[in-house]
């Protein structure tokens, strides 16, 4: 399949109104592993396939985000914001189960990595919104990237409306996306259980990002609520990850998260253990 191809397909596919709201660079992506994997004439097809795994369950789940702009607070009192922003993070099974911990979990991993000058959250879906209770002087550099650019106009809208400090800044990146700026603390939480279905290598995936700290963070519970053996293979694979990474590890148990601390310090160059996409099975 030449580029010109590809390329129909994939304006095809982000002009739907499914997917329209996808960072470009993903579609692309997909659509262009498809071209490798499967004959021409079932790419498309495979790509939609690929694409509704990946996305399916959160654009099936969009909140209604234009009303809930409406609804932002006119408000600096700092109890209005937080329960304003609690009731958005409970919108998403991600977050919705890190509320409960929120008094406790960046104060325990900022005392392992210590008051970080700069961070990046990777695939950040909501959690942008729980930067109050960072409790982050003035100047660190907050920059959240997700391939959800119809969420992140959101987030942005509520940053631009509520004196919520540090400043963010939100951004479209996905994680295969060649220069990855560098950050002191990297969050990938709750993301790496996915990557399988994006024909996403997760080992070259970490290695590409960056960092002195990476926090990579796994659920305790399945969606459902029930644990589904989740709570032992996921860690256990990541576990045996960072061993032939040779990182360093320190691991957090919150009781509806788990949370591992990579010393990156010493890590090889970002990308230097080969490509981030899977290579045909
Ligand atoms: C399970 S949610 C986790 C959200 C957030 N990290 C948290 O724990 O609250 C996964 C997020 O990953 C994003 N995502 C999925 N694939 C991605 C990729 N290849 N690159 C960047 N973000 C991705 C999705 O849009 C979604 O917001």
């Amino acid at each position: 399949m030449n580029n010109t191809d590809l390329n129909t397909i994939t304006q095809r596919i982000l002009s739907s109104k499914k997917y329209r709201g996808l960072h470009p660079f993903t579609v692309e992506r997909i659509v262009s592993q498809c071209t490798k994997r499967y004959p021409t004439k079932r790419i498309e097809k495979k790509a939609r396939n690929l694409l509704h795994q990946v996305w399916g369950a959160y654009y099936a789940n969009r909140p209604d985000f234009a009303r809930l702009v409406s609804e932002i607070p006119h408000t600096s009192d700092t109890q209005h914001i937080q329960d304003y922003l609690t009731r958005i993070l409970s919108l998403h099974a991600s977050t919705r189960e890190r509320i409960p911990l929120l008094d406790s979990f960046y104060s325990e991993i900022f005392q392992e990595t210590g008051i970080p000058e700069s961070i990046a959250d990777y695939a950040s879906g909501l959690n942008p919104l729980t930067l109050p209770w960072m409790h982050l002087p003035e100047d660190t550099r907050y920059t959240a990237y997700d391939i959800d650019s119809i969420q992140n106009s959101f987030i942005k809208q509520i940053f631009a409306q509520l004196p919520i400090h540090p400043r963010a800044e939100i951004r479209e990146r996905d994680l295969a996306e060649p220069g990855t700026p560098f950050a002191d603390v990297a969050f990938l939480f709750k993301t790496l259980p996915l990557l399988d279905h994006q024909l996403l290598d997760a080992e070259s995936v970490i290695s590409a990002i960056p960092c002195n700290t990476l926090v990579v963070s796994y659920p305790r519970a399945s969606i459902s609520g029930r644990a589904k053996g989740m709570e032992k293979n996921y860690p256990d694979r990541f576990a045996r990850i960072a061993e032939r990474m040779s990182l360093r590890v320190k691991l957090l148990k919150f009781s509806t998260e788990i949370v591992f601390l990579l010393d990156c310090r010493e890590a090889s160059s970002p990308a230097a253990s080969g490509t981030i996409l899977k290579s045909k099975t």
